[in-house]
């Protein structure tokens, strides 16, 4: 696996790479774990060549979050990519993406204003605007991304389809720990304590799955029992709990059709997100 920093030194490489085969991206901000990793492999799988980013991007952080905290592993994040399948690891630096009088943003309307887009004001406008910078230099077959983090599938397909980037969106399962804790580079920075409280997010997902396959479809039930849930869990603040249209985010009330289900919450200073699909349990 080679790196490369440098803009004119991926689009060399991704050029030679284009011209034998197709091209897969994954873009990441390290940190890599399982969730990382299944996405590297499911894309050495389907496509010949594949280009991992990796870069902390400080236009998706608030001026009130983690960016200073973010974990930052490169040596090892270079080893596991590596093993994982990864043909290029891009590793740019701030002054290569945004060079001096960089103005330019990506603003994707109705779909990133609610949810994280509420709780985190400016953060789909950095992820759209970085994203929509390594499609253009990176001009991927197949793009890979997480359901983890469902809002930002939603919002970066959305670009996709009104930018006409050429690339198709693979989304891959949640990966979670044995305990059920969706994984996440910020789990690290739980103490033990709140290590221990944190699979609560998944138990009150299960709980919402099993009222549903029981015939409840009405949204309130479903909702007030995951907030209870979790709000009578000590040391967790609830931001929201969400039932969604999958497409397009606006809150449904029932589960006649489609549903996804969203929560965010605070345990000390970590954010901790989470979702499941409620489709067709009801049918079941
Ligand atoms: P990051 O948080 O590093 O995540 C990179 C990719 O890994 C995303 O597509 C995310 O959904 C996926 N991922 C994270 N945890 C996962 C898990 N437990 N199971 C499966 N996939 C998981 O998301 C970002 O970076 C940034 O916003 C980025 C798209 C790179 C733009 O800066």
């Amino acid at each position: 696996m080679k790196q490369v920093s440098e803009i004119q030194s991926l689009i060399k490489r991704r050029k030679a790479a284009q011209k034998t085969g197709t091209i897969a991206f994954v873009p990441t901000m390290g940190a890599f774990h399982e969730g990382h990793l299944s996405l590297i492999r499911k894309a050495k799988a389907e496509c010949d060549f594949v280009i991992v980013s990796l870069f902390v991007n400080p236009l998706q952080f608030g001026s009130s979050e983690d960016l200073a905290v973010y974990p930052r592993t490169l040596s090892e994040d270079r080893q596991q990519a590596a093993a994982a399948g990864a043909d290029l690891l891009w590793t740019p630096g701030e002054s290569t993406l945004f060079p001096s009088g960089f103005q330019t943003t990506i603003d994707v309307g109705e779909i990133s204003r609610p949810w994280e887009g509420d709780a985190r004001p400016g953060h789909f406008q950095g992820v759209a605007t970085i994203v929509a910078k390594f499609l253009q230099v990176v001009q991927p077959d197949r793009l890979y991304l997480g359901q983890k983090d469902y809002q930002q599938v939603c919002v970066i397909r959305r670009m996709i389809a009104d930018l006409h980037f050429e690339t198709e969106v693979r989304v891959l399962p949640i990966i979670r720990e044995k305990d059920g804790l969706a994984m996440s580079s910020r789990n690290c920075r739980l103490s033990s304590h709140d290590r221990a409280i944190a699979p609560v997010l998944h138990q009150a997902l299960r709980q919402a799955e099993k009222i549903v396959r029981q015939g409840e479809g009405r949204a309130e039930k479903i909702l007030n029992a995951v907030t209870a849930t979790l709000a009578s869990t000590p040391r967790i603040e609830v931001e929201y709990v969400a039932l969604c249209d999958p497409i397009n985010l606006e809150a449904i009330e029932n589960l006649e059709k489609e549903g996804v289900l969203l929560i965010a919450v605070k345990l000390a200073s970590v954010r901790l997100i989470d979702n499941v699909f409620l489709s067709g349990l009801l049918r079941e």
